[in-house]
């Protein structure tokens, strides 16, 4: 399999909870690599930007509130298969519908408020990747 980067973001619920490094503790005893990271602000226009997809749906307004609460940590994810493994790590997107030891299970609230996102195909995490960070940011180890 190859080696893959993918973007990560520990939400403002899950910061607020003081578990950044319980998080990334998960991802290091999967064999993930952070290759960036930085903690953030998001501004309301770059969050609208960030889920344009959902821009029509009736939660977009409640998903910016909230992605805009608090700071977020902002990831990038480097390892064998990190797209697929990531999701799988971090569960189904309702923390009520994922599985036991999963992130979201753990540390997510509810489904708005879920604790953490992550690129859901290689070419959404290229597109999420250059969106937070640039090329010059991203260390390979
Ligand atoms: P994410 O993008 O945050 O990693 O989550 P995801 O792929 O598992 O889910 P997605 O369908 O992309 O939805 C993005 C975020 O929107 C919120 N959501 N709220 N109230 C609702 O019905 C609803 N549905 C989705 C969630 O916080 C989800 O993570
Ligand atoms: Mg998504």
């Amino acid at each position: 399999m190859a080696i893959e980067k993918t973007f990560s973001i520990i939400k403002p619920n899950a910061v607020k909870k003081n578990v950044i490094g319980k998080i990334i503790t998960h991802f290091e005893d999967n064999d993930l690599k952070i290759a960036a990271s930085q903690l953030i602000n998001l501004d309301r226009p770059k969050a609208e930007e960030f889920y344009a997809e959902h821009k029509e749906r009736p939660f977009f307004g409640e998903l910016v509130d909230f992605m805009t609460s608090g700071p977020i940590m902002i990831m990038c994810l480097s390892g064998e298969d990190a797209v697929a493994k990531n999701r799988n790590i971090m569960g189904a997107t309702n923390p009520a519908e994922a599985d036991e030891g999963t992130l979201r299970k753990l540390y997510g609230d509810s489904l708005g408020e879920n604790a953490v996102h992550g690129s859901d195909s290689p070419a959404s995490a290229d597109r999420e990747l250059a969106l937070f960070f640039s090329t010059k940011e991203i260390c390979n180890a």
